[in-house]
């Protein structure tokens, strides 16, 4: 099993099942797993924090049913992370990414993150925190500072959640950036969304060891050498 605290040598690719065939789904992972990525990043979306129903529980389970030893990366955008810790954990998750817009102080009585990570740890996670690009870089300051040193990871959407396929907004390089220079080298960060063979360098360049990829690895007819290029990102 991976260990997402250890610095990795080049960029980790999180193969992001959104974009597999679902009515194929272990067969796709199998395929792009055998192909060089390194986990795979689960898109758990509740229909209120994002329009998009996708998958829960049931999913992490089938997926660890036919993979034991894949690190299976879990990204909530759902309002109510709380409601999934213990579930999830049970289901097989190793890593549990939940919003910052979802706690308190952007969401007053939303949850409390420290409490949350808490949770996570004593489920046996990873805890990871993600921002969506149009929160700022003070709200990510006030958010997530107080947490990233307890934090696995860190994780910066690079598009608005809700599908894949959507275009990389550049923008959003300036919080991988102020992430980079204080995060602990146990701790990663992620992007996702819009990454690509022309977009992965600029992340990695700012910073992230971590990178999603849906719609440009599952849509490829050549999925290994999507991942070797963008392993090789900033080499
Ligand atoms: C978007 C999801 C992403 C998505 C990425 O809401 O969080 O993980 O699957 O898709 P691509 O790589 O196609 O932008
Ligand atoms: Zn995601």
């Amino acid at each position: 099993m991976l260990d997402i605290t250890q610095p990795p040598a080049r960029p980790l690719i999180a193969a992001s099942i959104l974009s597999a065939d679902f009515g194929a789904m272990a067969e796709d992972c199998r395929d792009v797993l055998s192909k060089g990525a390194d986990l795979l990043h689960v898109d758990v979306m509740d229909g209120h924090f994002v329009p998009n129903l996708t998958m829960g529980a049931d999913m992490i389970k089938g997926i660890r049913r036919h993979f034991s030893d894949v690190f299976l990366d879990v990204h909530l955008m759902v309002e109510k992370p709380g409601d999934y810790v213990e579930s999830f954990a049970e289901a097989g998750a190793n890593l549990f990414a939940f919003h910052v817009e979802v706690c308190k102080p952007m969401l007053p009585d939303g949850a409390d993150a420290g409490e949350l990570i808490r949770r996570i740890r004593d489920a046996g996670m990873s805890p990871g925190m993600v921002v969506n690009p149009p929160t700022s870089l003070a709200q990510l300051e006030q958010g997530i500072g107080p947490h990233l040193s307890d934090l696995d990871l860190a994780l910066v959407m690079s598009v608005n959640p809700g599908r894949s396929g959507q275009a990389f907004i550049p923008e959003v390089l300036d919080k991988t950036r102020w992430l980079k220079e204080r995060i602990s080298p146990g701790t990663r960060i992620e992007m996702d969304g819009g990454l690509n063979l022309q977009t992965t360098p600029k992340a990695v360049a700012a910073g992230a060891d971590v990178i999603v990829t849906a719609s440009a690895l599952f849509g490829s007819d050549d999925r290994a050498a999507v991942i070797k290029a963008m392993k090789a990102a900033g080499a």
